[in-house]
């Protein structure tokens, strides 16, 4: 599908998806192989080029994640980034030592801009350091192309072999022109023509399950997040009503969320598909009565939607293919694809294909990261408040509700909740207005502009999760004259890149003041809301 690739090598560093989503931006596809990924592989790809990543140990180190000398021998450009670079020199005979002290953070590098990595670029600038480890002694034919106070050698080329290292990490944000050493990289040395787009993904997938699936049937279980919807979109496109997608509506969503999916993919909606829609919350509810322990709430949920969707899967029968809302990141973090072996095993809905009678699985958004996955949707003409949804929990609100769920409680943290939303999107929308951002609905804009104004226009104190949750707390509290004794809500905002470590965001007072105010007085049995501060570690983002 993709005639030009550059492919990324993961020696394990905590930013090889970074890199991979970079270099798309370069408008060049891009995957991510392990270290060990034989050579003959890498090869047979016929990559444009090929980035090393950093890594967690020292290249010297005993066991270290090596690769072999012949990766620099196939004549295809190679650039390697911290662990990468320094792998680069120790197989070419160079040495790689300890350094006296770590160099880590932001960091001034003069550059030699006779180097085709820095055309373009000031002389000196900032850099993003990570390393105890520096390169001592370049292997034999390069010649050092930037330096810092403490490194000699924080970047090298060996411009007859193609070969090019950087000690630094051009693809984190605090790097100040890292986009640019990477473009000069892929669509400069390289070569890379830069032809891979959105929508040209969006048709040529639609094309492929086209010809994969032919007149076959296909099941998709929806559940109104992104992933899920952006694939019923892409089936609907291509098979139309060949695709039956199965919502379960298990009374733990946000307020109107099963209405505004019905709404998107439902009878009158934009597509001719089959939806089926199930009102699963009485049986959600019961089966959840008075089970207050987290983990037990989450298998609960887990397995009664594998029940739902196996008889719902019954009454439509046999089909040919069953869908699933796979993205990259799910790829490499299942260990498949790169090196970073964290599974978040309580993140997926495991096990549905065992119930449900079908040939083949088909994950048309494979190879897509979250972004692409939103980008995509826009191309397919899916609503923003779709599109740009934020991460929801499987268990839904069933984790927002501490204790045992009733239907009570379900309805308290949805009408908080929506409150909550409504008034951080009315504060952000008053913040682009003062500050002269057109609101992304508006019209005549490109699905990049509408992307880039979603997403990278917010205020600096703008969440990037956020939402009610109902604390198990009953307080006595005063009502007009009267005394009350009701539930406290907890907000809960946060600041994070990959949620795996986030900080309370600082959402203005005046904001969390109204949405106080608010929820008090509309929000039946509530008489108290609480802030929570608490970091990510010690705490976790949800409350359960
Ligand atoms: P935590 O609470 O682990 O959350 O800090 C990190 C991110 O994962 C989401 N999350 C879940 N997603 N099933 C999911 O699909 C779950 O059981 C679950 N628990 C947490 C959470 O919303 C946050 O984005």
């Amino acid at each position: 599908m993709q005639a030009e690739k550059v492919i990324v090598i993961d020696f394990g560093g905590q930013y090889n998806q970074l890199v991979a989503r970079r270099v798309r931006e370069c408008n060049v596809y891009c995957e991510i192989y392990s270290y060990r990924t034989p050579l003959e592989e890498i090869a047979a790809m016929k990559p444009k080029g090929i980035i090393l990543t950093g890594g967690p140990n020292s290249v010297y180190a005993e066991g270290a994640a090596t690769c072999s000398k012949e990766l620099f021998e196939l004549g295809i450009p190679v650039l390697g980034l911290c662990y990468g670079a320094q792998l680069l020199m120790q197989v070419l005979g160079g040495r790689v030592e300890r350094a006296t002290a770590r160099e880590y953070g932001k960091t001034k590098t003069a550059f030699d801009l006779s180097s085709a990595m820095f055309s373009g670029i000031p002389e000196e600038s900032i850099v993003w350091m990570s390393h105890f480890d520096y390169i001592s002694k370049m292997a034999e034919g390069f010649r050092s192309v930037a330096h810092t106070d403490n490194c000699p050698v924080a970047a090298c080329e060996d411009v007859g072999r193609g070969l090019y290292a950087l000690q630094f990490h051009p693809e984190v944000l605090h790097t100040e022109y890292g986009k640019e050493i990477l473009w000069n990289f892929v669509r400069g040395i390289c070569g890379c023509a830069g032809d891979w787009r959105m929508d040209s993904f969006v048709e040529t997938q639609i094309e492929a399950i086209r010809s994969k699936v032919g007149d076959g049937k296909v099941l998709l279980a929806l559940s109104g997040g992104v992933d899920s919807s952006v694939l019923a979109a892409l089936l609907a496109r291509a098979v139309g009503n060949q695709l039956t997608c199965v919502f379960v509506d298990h009374g733990l969503l946000r307020k109107n969320e099963g209405d505004e999916v019905a709404a998107v993919f439902g009878e009158g909606g934009a597509f001719d598909i089959n939806f089926v829609r199930v009102n699963a919350q009485e049986r959600y509810y019961k089966k959840l009565e008075g089970v207050t322990e987290p983990e037990r709430k989450r298998k609960i949920i887990g397995e009664e939607f594998i029940r739902v969707f196996e008889e719902e899967a019954k009454k439509i029968g046999a089909v040919d293919f069953l869908a699933q809302g796979t993205i990259y990141p799910d790829v490499v973090e299942s260990g498949l694809g790169g090196e970073s072996a964290v599974i978040k095993s309580h993140h997926n809905v495991g096990g549905l294909p065992d119930f449900v009678d079908f040939k083949e699985i088909i994950e048309p958004l494979r190879d897509l990261f979250k972004d692409e996955v939103r980008k995509a949707g826009l191309e397919l003409g899916l609503p923003e408040y779709l599109v740009f949804r934020q991460p929801f929990p499987g268990p839904g609100l069933g984790i927002r509700i501490i204790g045992d769920v009733t239907a009570e409680k379900v309805r308290i943290v949805q009408d908080a909740d929506a409150i909550y939303r409504e008034e951080i999107a009315r504060a952000a929308e008053e913040w682009k207005k003062e500050n002269g951002i057109v609101a992304s609905g508006e019209s005549g804009l490109s699905v990049s502009e509408r992307f880039e104004l979603a997403y990278n226009s917010n205020p600096p104190w703008m969440p990037d999760q956020y939402f009610a949750a109902l604390t198990n707390m009953q307080s006595v509290g005063v009502m007009g004259d009267e005394r009350t004794y009701d539930y406290a809500i907890a907000l809960r905002a946060v600041r994070t890149v990959d949620f795996m470590t986030a900080e309370a965001a600082n959402v203005p007072w005046q904001v969390l003041q109204t949405v106080m105010s608010r929820i008090i007085n509309e929000v039946r049995g509530v008489n108290r809301v609480l802030y929570d501060l608490t970091s990510k570690p010690p705490g976790t983002i949800e409350m359960e």
